[in-house]
């Protein structure tokens, strides 16, 4: 299954999707991380952040997610993702039943004061134009399939929570031959 990640930089997509790689991979599963992050730095390095280029960087991700997702392996993916359609294109494109919407949700303000790459300063003075939350939009999931709310919840917390409930879905999908 895909399990796609969605939410501000800085909310924690990465973080929660490389413990949670760790922990699944110690267990035995296939398991695969597509990081927005990674993907700038390589695949994807030809695209900025305009509307069309995120869209496009989002097909990119959900292609990969498939192709991999087909050969058995779980797919955790780790890309803002800022708007609906970029989630429902990834999600009509992998599937409904192996797809699944997680919302890494911190508020700006949290995002903004953690700043861990500096990012957010050099947007608020200008330096970077259009970035999300702050001069781009980010339109939150209705009916995410799970919502992690990293700003209330301990990191501990929130990497258990995401484990076991991706352990159950796992679980749950597996054909016990008769
Ligand atoms: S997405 O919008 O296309 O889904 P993606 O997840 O790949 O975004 O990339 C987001 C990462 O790019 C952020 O975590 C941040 O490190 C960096 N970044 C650089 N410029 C921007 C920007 N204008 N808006 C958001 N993130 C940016």
């Amino acid at each position: 299954m895909v399990f796609w990640m969605t939410g501000l930089s800085g909310a924690g997509k990465s973080t929660l999707s490389e413990a949670v790689y760790a922990l699944l991979s110690q267990k035995g599963y296939a398991v695969a991380v597509i990081d927005g992050d990674r993907l700038r730095s390589g695949l994807c390095s030809d695209l900025g952040f305009q509307e069309a280029d995120r869209a496009e960087n989002n097909r990119r991700a959900a292609e990969m997610a498939k192709m991999l997702v087909e050969q058995q392996i779980i797919v955790l993916v780790a890309l803002i993702s800022p708007r609906k359609i970029h989630r429902e294109m990834a999600r009509s494109l992998i599937g409904t039943a192996f797809f699944r919407e997680v919302f890494v949700d911190a508020p700006f303000d949290l995002c903004l004061r953690r700043d861990v790459k500096g990012l957010y300063q050099r947007a608020l003075e200008g330096e970077i134009q259009g970035f999300t939350g702050l001069d781009s939009p980010y339109e939150v999931p209705d009916a995410p399939d799970l919502h992690i709310r990293t700003d209330n919840w301990s990191l501990k917390y929130s990497i258990e929570v995401l484990h076991e409930w991706i352990i159950t879905l796992i679980k749950s999908k597996i054909h016990e031959p008769d």
